[in-house]
């Protein structure tokens, strides 16, 4: 392969374990290190420790031969040219970033080093860290010309991860010289001139679209706040048409015509205009805090942000109030959960709506039997079973006898339900749907009372409308 380039990536999460398998399938050389040694071992023997489309594939093709995984940190340096730093950074307690698992990580980095490296950050950081990551180096020993930080974010998308990887929006590389710059142009070169799409073994669905990525070079700066500012954008365009969808419902208007309207404006576009139970997940919720601190770090308020995180939260509220309006009391119901990653497509359930509600619930006195295609297991090592809380085969075991089912992840499988089974599995016709995923006037067809975001209600005469609660 022509001009591969030895790569080492830190952290085998969601994101090292899927840039380093995708750097390996662009010809790279990877060494990808964990501190994890059972995801390690794990990964040695080829099993995936994360749900993902495409990843088994991806593992099998690359394992050992343009992929090796390793818990030892100073051979994935020592045999790398360029070192992508991809651990997590939460929340920390002031709302802003902890980067304590990249300093760790910088400071082992600085140990191992044996000649010029680029130290890439792409995990999601706040700005400066570039400069935190160089003074870091230089405390631990390391010289000056011996190294290079650049910002390198990442925008993949859980459940879609390897395709955005492979054909992203933009590529930025905030590089603060042109030496570095050019390593990370190498890297990606199969992607920005667009060589990888027309290659024979590509990832099917890449060789479709041969349009090669943009690579967009900025100041390190300018790259880490691109990262923070799009993440906290997306979050804005959510809680947006999560507001209007409040207002929609009030006054009986439908919120899926009212963002295909204004998605249909080029100006506006139609993704991320998903009314629903607001956004989760290990990156929206968290990036929003950090960037509202960074500013405020700077002496800028920017409010803009405090809101955004408000109609997120009141957005469950108001969810949970329709569950109550439609069903009287909670105590002793049986509710049907279909649902808990944050989203569809991923087994990740960190900061997921979904759980969050199935928490509100058991601790109103219902009793939740629920249902996830791939998040239980997940979901069990933090909400065990219980008195309350059990966890069905499928969709319909989880239905049996409940007094309502409610649906809160969009997996594609719960939009397309045998309504007729789904019927006669509930002991009352009562949908609540936090994704939006049916029609409502279909869903009265069928004999079912049916509450949704944003939407009027649609009910049979039997059930009777149901009662809106105002959230206080
Ligand atoms: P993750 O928690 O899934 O993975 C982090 C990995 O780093 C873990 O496997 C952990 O064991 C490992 N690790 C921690 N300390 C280590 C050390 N000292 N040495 C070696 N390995 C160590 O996290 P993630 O979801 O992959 O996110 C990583 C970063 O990427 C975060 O900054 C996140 O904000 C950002 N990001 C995430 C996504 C996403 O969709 N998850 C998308 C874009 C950016
Ligand atoms: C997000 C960013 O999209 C990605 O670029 C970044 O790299 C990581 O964070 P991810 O968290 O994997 O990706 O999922 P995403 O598809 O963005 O959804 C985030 C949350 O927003 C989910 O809870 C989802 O259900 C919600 N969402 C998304 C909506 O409620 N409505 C929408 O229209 C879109």
């Amino acid at each position: 392969m022509s001009d591969s380039v030895s790569i080492c990536v830190i952290g085998s999460g969601y994101v090292g374990l899927v840039a380093a398998v995708c750097f390996a399938e662009i010809g790279h050389k990877v060494i990808c290190v964990d501190n994890n040694e059972a995801k390690i071992k794990m990964l040695n023997e080829g099993g995936v420790p994360i749900y993902e489309q495409h990843l088994p594939d991806m593992l099998a093709k690359h394992l050992n031969r343009g992929v090796e995984f390793t818990s030892d940190l100073a051979y994935g340096v020592q045999n790398s040219d360029a070192i992508f730093i991809a651990v997590g950074t939460p929340q920390g307690s002031t709302g802003s970033a902890d980067l304590s698992y990249v300093e760790a990580v910088v400071s082992e980095i600085a140990h191992a080093m044996n000649g010029y490296k680029v130290l890439v950050e792409k995990s999601t950081v706040p700005v400066y860290t570039n400069e935190w990551v160089s003074r870091c180096m230089l405390r631990h020993g390391v010289e000056p010309g011996e190294f290079d930080v650049v910002s390198n974010p990442e925008f993949l998308r859980e459940g879609t991860a390897i395709g955005d990887f492979l054909h992203p929006d933009r590529i930025v590389v905030g590089a603060n010289n042109d030496r570095s710059a050019e390593l990370l142009r190498r890297i990606y070169a199969p992607l920005s001139n667009g060589s990888y799409y027309t290659r024979e073994d590509a990832l099917p669905g890449m060789l479709s679209e041969h349009n090669p990525a943009t690579l967009l070079v900025t100041s390190a700066q300018s790259a880490e706040i691109i990262k923070h500012a799009s993440n906290a954008f997306l979050a804005l365009k959510i809680s947006f048409i999560n507001a209007v969808s409040n207002l929609a419902e009030v006054v009986d208007a439908d919120i899926e015509d009212i963002a295909a309207g204004m998605g249909l404006d080029s100006r506006i576009g139609p993704k991320f205009l998903r009314a629903g139970l607001g956004y989760g997940g290990s990156c929206f919720p968290k990036d929003v805090a950090a960037f509202y601190w960074v500013a405020q770090q700077q002496g800028i308020n920017f409010q803009l942000l405090e809101e955004v995180r408000k109609i997120n939260a009141n957005q469950q509220d108001i969810f949970f109030n329709k569950v109550r309006g439609a069903l009287w009391t909670l105590r002793g119901k049986k509710l049907a959960a279909l649902g808990l990653s944050f989203k569809g497509d991923t087994d990740d359930i960190r900061e997921s709506p979904a759980l969050d509600l199935v928490r509100k619930l058991i601790d109103a006195g219902a009793n939740v039997s629920a249902y996830d295609p791939a998040a239980m297991e997940k979901a069990e090592a933090i909400l065990p079973p219980s008195d309350q809380l059990s966890y069905a085969f499928n969709a319909y075991e989880a239905a049996e006898g409940a007094d309502a089912l409610l649906i809160l992840t969009d997996w594609k499988e719960f939009g397309r339900l045998d309504l007729q089974r789904l019927h006669q599995m509930l002991k009352f016709p009562i949908v609540i749907d936090g994704r939006n995923l049916y029609k409502p006037a279909h869903m009265v067809e069928h004999g079912f009372t049916y509450l949704s975001v944003g939407r009027p209600a649609a009910y049979t005469a039997q059930q009777g409308k149901p009662r809106k609660l105002v959230v206080s």
